[in-house]
């Protein structure tokens, strides 16, 4: 009978995973999600700060690798909400993958690339679980794509949801940045 409960819960676990909102163990632990590059893609970066010492997880390793590129994606649903409204839904979640940048020097190629997944952060608005609405995870576990499979939201206190709330243009959610959530927003 413990076996059966056990397969129901995990089969549960997989439907709830791939659906649309934030999955929780007790009130403010967050599960990674593992779909989030089935999202809505809104924009990316590379290098970006408003710290005048930029945070540690946007640098990359002394190695002369150049600065992180920066990969935003939002839930559809809340995606599809903000084109209705402009606003984000309790719910809405953001996640931000960091890859490290590389050049080629092959004849005649310019530019840089993305080259490896490096760290994974994510934004999520629920009001009844974090006061100011808004709480911010970090996944990255300083080992490139081997993500951690659960994060403790940063207390209000940290510099995350300070710098949101002063700098974001939308809600504590960057849209200076994300062209497509600028389109989206109706008018
Ligand atoms: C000094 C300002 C600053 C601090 C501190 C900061 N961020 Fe951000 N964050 C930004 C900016 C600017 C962007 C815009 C997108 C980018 O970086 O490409 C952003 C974007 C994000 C996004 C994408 C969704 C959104 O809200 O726009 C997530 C998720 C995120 N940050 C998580 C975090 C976490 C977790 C922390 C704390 C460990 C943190 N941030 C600390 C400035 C900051």
């Amino acid at each position: 009978m413990a076996n059966i409960a056990k397969i129901f819960l995990l089969v549960w676990l997989a439907a709830a995973q791939q659906s649309a909102g934030p999955i929780f163990e007790g009130k403010t632990t967050l599960l990674r999600p593992n779909n989030y590059r089935e999202w809505i893609f809104v924009g990316s970066s590379r290098g970006l700060s408003y710290a005048a010492n930029p945070p540690a997880q946007s640098q990359a390793p002394a190695s002369g690798m150049g600065e992180m590129y920066h990969n935003v994606y939002i839930t559809p649903d809340a995606y599809r909400e903000f084109t209705r409204t402009g606003k984000f839904p309790e719910g809405t979640m953001l996640a931000m993958e960091l890859l490290s940048a590389d050049t080629k020097r092959e004849p005649g190629l310019q530019g840089s690339y993305e080259k490896e997944f490096m760290g994974l952060e994510v934004s999520v608005k629920d009001s009844s679980r974090f006061t100011g609405g808004w709480a911010y995870f970090n996944f990255s576990d300083g080992r490139g794509a081997s993500y951690k499979d659960k994060a403790e939201p940063f207390p209000a206190s940290a510099g995350c949801v300070s710098c949101h709330k002063q700098n974001a243009e939308t809600d504590n959610v960057f849209t200076q940045f994300y062209p497509v959530l600028r389109a989206a927003k109706p008018k």
